[in-house]
């Protein structure tokens, strides 16, 4: 199994996959379109490899996508892991890879799909949100749930409490989907 990681920005699930001794030997490859994320200081750190690139540098999606899919194909990558990826995956990298790319989202979803997930369900004054892992098809956030976990939310929580409630709970449930997934292939 060899993996690859894309994030945009402070990797913090990522970090909790390289702490993780059952994942850390499989990630080869961090891509990042943010070429200063902290993520990239983080694989440096850990002698990942990584490939970061600015979007605007391409003419469009499809154009930095198959970049990037030379890139997993050289590599032999068979499983993308989103942590933090802010960009929905287009067809070029679907048409590869589609039910072998998974993402976190930081809510119960399909409630609060898309950006600001916690502070969505901080508006809505609704009693509990969540973590769910999915599968990645070309929608928001709408692919195939593989596992979710409740989060309450108490009335006192500001967007910082609860999103470190969240985090804690992505930290520990992300790696062992990994896992699991990994047994099963
Ligand atoms: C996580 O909360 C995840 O649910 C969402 O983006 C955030 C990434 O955080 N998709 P980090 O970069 O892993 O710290």
């Amino acid at each position: 199994m060899k993996l690859a990681v894309f994030a945009s920005g402070t990797g913090s699930n990522f970090l909790a996959m390289l702490e993780d001794e059952g994942i850390k030997d499989k990630i080869e490859l961090l891509v990042s379109d943010k070429p200063d994320a902290k993520a990239i200081q983080t694989a440096k750190e850990y002698g990942i490899s990584f490939f970061s690139f600015d979007p605007k540098d391409y003419e469009n999606k499809a154009a930095y996508e198959r970049e990037i899919k030379d890139l997993l194909q050289d590599k032999a990558i068979n499983f993308i892991i989103l942590a933090g990826y802010m960009r929905l995956i287009g067809h070029t990298l679907l048409s590869v890879y589609e039910g072998k790319i998974i993402n976190v989202h930081p809510s119960d979803l399909p409630n609060f799909p898309g950006k600001d997930a916690i502070g969505q369900a901080l508006r809505a004054k609704v009693k509990e949100t969540g973590v769910t892992i999915h599968y990645v098809d070309a929608g928001m956030d709408t692919g195939p749930i593989i596992a979710q976990e409740k989060v309450a939310i108490q009335e006192e929580d500001s967007l910082e409490t609860l999103m470190a409630r969240i985090q804690d709970v992505e930290h520990r449930l992300y790696p062992k989907v990994i896992k699991q997934l990994m047994e099963d292939l």
